[in-house]
């Protein structure tokens, strides 16, 4: 289980710069002002987590946050005496070790569980008693009250197949949904160039689409989000320096796609065909067919050497 927590700016986030989620970043901030606890609902890489994290940072808002899974206990998500020290000071407060909801309620902060739909039942009940009284009793050491401003934000993914049945009528209850669904292509073309400077943005733009396609396709259950084509353009973009060449080359395009998405694509049970098969067809569909040889720059020639990967 990961559990970082920080008051304001976050230092281990990566761009707080969100592109076009003007109206749920509103809807968000709206929330959390009225003491609402929020769910956050959408498909992986849709936002979630860079929303709530600039929401936070523009607030000044203390923010701790913890990876939703199996091994998220009560214990854990509550706190715990030192062992040690019990051995020689006894069951006192000030050895009480406070996990990520008590220091959220303490400090009057947010309380961000990704992936909430992945923690067990007694943990999933411990927060909605938390949501509902804002306050705990916790054995030996006491009640604990939330600070004004404590609020949940759970983040959840609705196609998750792990322990979705578990998130019963009661969080929905207790919660006010906000939607993320797929970004705008505009948007994705928008994101991948912040996390890779100085690509074309007519190749960018197909990149975005290729990882598009994979969202819509027959043989696809569930396609890659935009992280897909953020590694598609940053591996091309090394990939074509290493082999002497430019980051739009047929073959370096390929080759990326292929490592960058055959492992985010879902086939359904059934199909014959192999994720690279796929990928390698929907890339054909918007970049065009191999080059034949005659068209190729001789500048790539080098392309052919050992150590690049045999192309279908
Ligand atoms: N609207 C956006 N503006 C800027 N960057 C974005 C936006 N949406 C996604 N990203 C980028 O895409 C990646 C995935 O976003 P993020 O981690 O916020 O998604 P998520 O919905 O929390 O995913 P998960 O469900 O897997 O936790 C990050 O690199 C993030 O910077
Ligand atoms: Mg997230």
């Amino acid at each position: 289980m990961t559990h970082t927590s920080s008051v304001g700016p976050v230092a281990d986030a990566g761009p707080t710069e969100v592109i076009e989620r003007a109206a749920e970043a509103e809807l968000l901030e709206a929330a959390l002002l009225s003491g609402a606890h929020v769910l956050l609902e959408g498909p992986p890489g849709t936002g979630k987590s860079t929303l709530l994290r600039q929401v936070a940072t523009g607030r000044r808002i203390a923010f701790v946050m913890v990876e939703g899974n199996a091994e998220l206990t009560p214990a854990r998500l509550i706190g715990h005496f030192d062992p040690a020290l019990v051995l020689t000071k006894g069951y006192v407060p000030d050895i009480f070790a406070d996990g990520p909801l008590l220091e959220a309620m303490r400090t009057g902060g947010l309380l961000y569980v990704e992936e909430l739909n992945r923690i067990p039942e007694e943990t999933l009940n411990v927060l909605l008693t938390a949501m509902s009284e804002l306050e705990i009793t916790v054995p030996r050491l006491g009640r604990v009250a939330a600070a004004p401003g404590f609020a949940l934000v759970a983040a959840m993914n609705p196609f998750d197949a792990v322990g979705t049945a578990r998130v019963s009528g009661a969080l929905y209850d207790r919660t006010c949904r906000i939607s993320m669904d797929y970004q705008t292509a505009e948007a994705e073309q928008e994101i991948v160039g912040l996390r890779t400077r100085d690509i074309d943005p007519t190749w960018r733009a197909r990149v975005v689409e290729l990882v598009r396609s994979t969202r819509d396709h027959d043989d696809i259950r569930f396609g890659s989000s935009v992280r897909g084509a953020i590694d598609v353009a940053r591996l091309s973009v090394e990939l074509a320096r290493l082999r002497g060449t430019t980051t739009d080359d047929w073959h370096v395009g390929l080759a990326a796609a292929k490592a960058a998405l055959s492992g985010r694509i879902r086939l359904h049970d059934g199909c014959d065909r192999t994720p690279e098969q796929v990928v390698t067809a929907l890339y054909v569909a918007v970049f065009g067919a191999e080059p034949s040889e005659s068209d190729r720059d001789p500048a790539s020639d080098s392309d052919a050497s050992p150590g690049s990967p045999g192309e279908p």
